[in-house]
């Protein structure tokens, strides 16, 4: 018997520790310069207005903050909503459907336990989750008492779970459903129609939506559809059973801020306040500052939007139609089909000093034929700025005609 969980013990290690593990023993080559596009971490600058509502906040240091946010910054986030979603921001009463985040990665881990309990009939509870993923739908599904049901994202479904393919069976026990729009890693944004049925099949099965909407604001098309502005818009203009995440490390570059939120139907955002009465610090008061100005503000999302935008750019011009290259809807990465993930990011490391992330770490056999839809693929995270990231791309591009020679 162990001494510690074993749900954490049976977790595979993070993907950037799995990166590590594999490149460890690899040398770069000497005299280049490493170049990391493994990881998401945001590298544009934020805009000055961070630092400088945080100072005028600096007074409130020594409170212990409201688990449901200050009314400054609750009146901030809905202002934001609205803007954004229109009707469907209006649905959101900030003081019974939002609160704070310290960083949406807790609060989306968080809500499994809140929302995974016991299934009528003692059937087993089930939490869907896109595959690939982002890691912590895994981990956050994995301590609970579901099981994780991986549904594959690839090529022919449209970059996102299929829900036709969803048996009743399968929605019946299923307690919530993660879903990534636009997807990390494949830049992918439900239409009005996709998040209309997802909605529909939660109402009717009796589960959890959870939209995760961290990249809405990075899009290089039109501005993707919130989940808000469905709701609004069908079946009563409700809440019920939909839950959406949204944060600043993206929109805003403030990745080390830690600040995010959650919004939706009342219910499920009572359960999750009181969880997080006893789980959660609370977002410190000055980071609340920070944040609703941070909110209130949309010159400096243009700019960060456009820095995004040019790189994509880039990536296209340079890459054209090579290494299955298509111009996501949205985010900052790019989803690379390579052959093997592993092999190819191995060799890009001991050859040009580039990292980038197997598409196998952040994917799962899938249940219909045992295959990871992931490990064909590799992630690159666009952060760098434009030159960095157009010399490391041709670079790039050099390596994989080399191996098309081999
Ligand atoms: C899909 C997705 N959701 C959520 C997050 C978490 O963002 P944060 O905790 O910084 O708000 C990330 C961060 O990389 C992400 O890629």
């Amino acid at each position: 018997m162990s001494m510690l969980n074993d749900r954490l013990n049976a977790l595979e290690d993070y993907p950037f520790t799995r990166l590590r593990t594999l490149l460890t023993d690899i040398p770069a080559p000497e005299g280049r310069a490493a170049i990391d596009f493994s990881i998401g971490d945001p590298k544009h600058a934020p805009p000055a207005l961070l630092t400088e509502a945080m100072a005028a906040a600096a007074d409130s240091w020594n409170r212990y903050p409201p688990i449901a946010g200050t009314y400054d910054w609750r009146q901030a986030v809905s202002d934001w909503l609205v803007w954004r979603f229109g009707e469907g921001g209006r649905l959101i009463d900030p003081d019974v459907a939002l609160l704070p985040a310290s960083g949406t990665r807790e609060a989306l881990f968080m809500l499994a336990s809140a929302c995974v309990g016991s299934m009528p009939g003692g059937n087993e509870p089930a939490v869907l989750l896109p595959n690939p993923f982002y890691g912590v739908y895994v981990g956050a599904a994995q301590m609970t008492s579901a099981e994780p049901v991986f549904l594959t994202a690839n090529r022919q479904t449209g970059f996102l779970p299929d829900l036709d393919a969803l048996p009743a069976s399968l929605l019946d026990r299923t307690a919530l459903f993660y879903l990534c729009s636009p997807a990390n890693p494949q830049g992918a944004a439900a239409d009005v129609a996709y998040l209309q049925k997802a909605l529909s099949l939660a109402r009717r099965h009796g589960f959890v939506l959870a939209v995760d909407e961290c990249y809405s604001e990075i899009y290089h098309r039109a501005p993707p559809t919130g989940v808000l502005e469905v709701a609004a818009r069908f079946d009563g203009a409700r809440l019920d059973n939909l839950i959406v995440f949204n944060s600043l490390s993206k929109r805003s570059s403030a990745a080390g801020l830690r600040s995010g939120f959650v919004a939706g139907d009342p219910t499920v955002i009572a359960a999750f306040r009181r969880l997080r009465g006893y789980a959660s610090a609370g977002m410190p008061m000055p980071i609340q500052a920070a944040s609703a100005a941070l909110w209130r503000d949309e010159a400096h999302v243009t700019e960060n939007r456009e820095l995004y935008r040019a790189k994509i750019d880039t990536a296209e011009r340079i890459m054209g139609d090579s290494l299955g290259f298509y111009r996501p809807d949205a985010g900052f990465f790019l989803w690379l089909e390579v052959g093997d993930g592993e092999r190819a990011a191995e060799r890009l490391w001991r050859e040009q000093a580039i990292r980038v992330l197997p598409g196998a770490y952040i994917g799962r056999p899938a249940p219909e034929d045992g295959n990871n839809p992931g490990q064909p693929f590799m992630r690159l995270a666009l952060v760098h700025d434009i030159a960095v990231v157009a010399d490391a791309l041709t670079r790039l591009m050099g390596t994989f005609s080399a191996m098309a020679g081999d």
